[in-house]
């Protein structure tokens, strides 16, 4: 890992934050000098506060940092209200539906509408710190529900519209929502989909969900119960104005629930000023926003990504988002390209698997529109391979603009290691370094920096603004997951699960996860969850799960199975058909099984527990380099390799 070396276009740049990388290491020193003095600054030259902050970072309580403590402040009011007077006919969000039908929301109109709709909210009895479950397709309405929920103080946890009734009914439980906001569906290739019926599953056992909340897209039949309210008809009768609630920096924002290595998904927690503070700055330093640019995320809103680069990076910054509610395969491979020339997008921004299919799909495509309004391609959610990277660069970019390879997680709130694109030399498939003010470095367990070419944990050895503040209802979890694998100067240190490597040059390469949870299609998911939903099935006796490498999906679920009674079951493919009707009831398409060998055994230790590692090396078609003769069923790995060779 080393590669080849790609530098910036400069002259697409007018006036970048970071021009060169001197100035880069100059903000990277300034942080080093005065850690919180560089923070505090950031947030009074860029957050608009009701009350300025008493104090920046508060450690006594570690690893439950606060930041900017004592500040006031609403973040709607700093992606809303304070652009009103400089561009309040400005769009905000453009949006693109699935037939290519489009609406602009300017910025006035933005305002008015997520008044209304808090003052919808707030006349169901909404308060400060209630929860609200927003279960939406890609509509304005799903950025308008964030929003109000953020304008009246209540906690929004979005749950992606590919979740089942299961997924849903356990987060809804999990963060004990008062209402849930959905819509009766949507379009997507040509067709209607349903969302509704989801919820009214999910609800079944539920007698805490005062009221639901639907919004009528699609116009399809649904059945309305005795909690449902029609979002069309309530919001017509709302006032256009609603003080905005005044919110305390530690405030939570919202939940976001997300695949841990073990158990069930995690409320991890966000907060108010430290969030919205790196959301605005990530924007304007990784994508280099800029007053007249068309910003589009293709992420949903149901993810982080969908969070920071739809809803609150763009807005905090007055940018102008697009959204849309289809794929960027239809209604052909031109779509996305088609939608880049027609709104003359600036920052493109999207997932290795994404461009991996669109490839595949349709590798000239790009050439037929005209895409010179790029400037900066940005990547997320996977390590991007360096073809993917360069199709991407050459035909897309057509060999000039910036391709931002970000990483980060749900956890970190926005972008952690990235390119600055008028700075940073690229190197393909590395996402070269942390940005100035984020401590990421790759070390063992006692804080040692990993030597060139040595592989370690991803962590972040100083807290930051943007970080995840707690898992909802579960501190203790919150501690045991990111701040008990690794310390540096004997202090625990925040460890994000990836693995990476140094190259000779100091630039940053992911590895992916050390741990239980892989990464399909940039959808994260915990192996455990997998597994327990395949448990369901009556002829699975056990199952461990692992992720396979697949050339567009980065990842696939491969399920090792070890039946009850072999002899049962005559065809295999009717079987793991039932296995996936199993998991897309418990957890939702994404995560069905694409590969699977009935094993008679899975490897374990003396003590019961399954060598993951070695299935992950089979499934991967490596060597198994482990010692396996201390196993207690040392000879099943034979037999496994054996059957997942024949399989092919
Ligand atoms: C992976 C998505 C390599 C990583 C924002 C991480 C990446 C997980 C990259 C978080 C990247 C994200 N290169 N790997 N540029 N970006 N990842 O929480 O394994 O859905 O831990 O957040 O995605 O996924 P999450």
């Amino acid at each position: 890992m080393t590669g080849e070396v790609y530098y910036p276009h400069k002259e697409l740049f007018k006036n970048p934050v970071f021009k060169n990388m001197c100035e880069y290491k100059e903000m990277v020193e300034e942080f080093e000098k005065d850690y919180e003095g560089t923070w505090a600054k950031l947030a009074r030259e860029k957050i608009t506060w009701f009350e300025d902050f008493k104090q920046t970072l508060d450690e006594s309580n570690a690893p439950f940092y606060k930041w900017f403590v004592g500040g006031k402040l609403n973040v709607t009011y700093q992606c809303i209200d304070r652009h009103l007077e400089s561009k309040k006919n400005k769009a905000a969000i453009i949006w693109e539906g699935d037939n290519g039908e489009n609406k602009t929301i300017t910025y006035l109109e933005l305002y008015r509408e997520v008044n209304k709709f808090a003052n919808l909210l707030k006349s169901l009895g909404v308060k400060k710190g209630d929860r609200v479950v927003i279960y939406m397709p890609m509509i304005p309405e799903a950025a308008f529900a964030m929003l109000a929920c953020a304008r009246i103080g209540a906690i929004h946890s979005v749950v992606f519209g590919g979740f089942s009734a299961e997924a849903l009914k356990d987060r809804i439980i999990d963060a004990k929502a008062k209402v849930v906001i959905t819509a009766d569906g949507a379009f997507r290739k040509g067709a209607p989909y349903m969302l509704k019926p989801t919820v009214d599953k999910a609800l079944e056992e539920i007698d805490f969900v005062e009221k639901v909340i639907v919004v009528e897209r699609n116009n399809q039949d649904i059945e309305w119960t005795h909690r449902d309210v029609s979002y069309n008809e309530l919001i017509q009768n709302q006032p256009d104005e609603c003080t905005p609630e005044i919110m305390d920096s530690e405030d939570p924002l919202f939940l976001l629930y997300t695949s841990g290595s073990t158990g069930k998904p995690k409320g991890v927690q966000h907060s108010q000023a430290g969030y919205i503070l790196w959301a605005q700055l990530t924007m304007e330093w990784v994508f280099d926003i800029k007053d007249n640019d068309t910003f589009w995320c293709t992420a949903d809103i149901g993810w982080i990504t969908g969070h920071t680069y739809i809803v609150y990076g763009p807005l905090a910054a007055g940018a102008t988002t697009v959204m849309f509610e289809g794929v960027p395969t239809y209604p052909d491979a031109g779509r996305a390209w088609k939608m880049i020339e027609n709104y003359k997008i600036n920052q493109f921004y999207t997932a290795p698997t994404a461009i991996r299919l669109l490839h595949k799909i349709g590798a000239d495509e790009p050439k037929k529109y005209d895409l010179s309004s790029l400037r900066i391609l940005g990547t997320v959610g996977e390590p991007i391979d360096p073809a993917a990277w360069k199709w991407y660069y050459d035909v897309v970019g057509n060999g000039r603009c910036s391709i931002v390879d970000t990483w980060w997680q749900t956890e970190t709130g926005g972008h952690m290691i990235s390119p600055l694109p008028a700075a940073t030399p690229f190197k393909p498939g590395s996402a070269t370094f942390p940005l100035p003010g984020i401590f990421a470095e790759v070390i063992d367990e006692n804080g040692n920096k990993m030597p060139a070419q040595e592989k370690g944990l991803l962590c972040i050895t100083k807290p930051w603004p943007s970080m995840i503040r707690t898992i909802w209802g579960d501190p203790e979890r919150f501690v045991k997951s990111y701040f008990s694998t690794a310390k540096k100067n004997g202090k625990p240190v925040y460890f994000s699960g990836d693995g990476a490597i140094y190259d000779e040059d100091g630039y940053i390469w992911i590895t992916g996860r050390v741990d239980d949870v892989i990464n399909v299609s940039g959808h994260r998911l915990g192996t455990a969850e997998i597994e327990d939903a395949i448990k369901y099935h009556p002829e699975v006796a056990e199952v461990a799960v692992v992720g396979k490498p697949d050339e567009i999906k980065g990842e696939s679920v491969f399920a090792y199975i070890v039946l009850k009674n072999p002899e049962n079951i005559a065809q295999e493919l009717e079987f793991i058909k039932e296995v996936n009707e199993i998991i897309k009831k418990e957890i939702g398409a994404i995560a069905k099984v694409d590969n699977f060998a009935f094993v008679p055994g899975l490897p374990k230790t003396r003590s019961g527990k399954v060598m993951r590692r070695i299935l992950r090396a089979i499934a991967k078609g490596e060597e198994i380099t482990q010692d396996t003769s201390t196993l207690e069923n040392p000879q099943v790995v034979e037999e496994i390799i054996a059957i997942v060779n024949s399989c092919g």
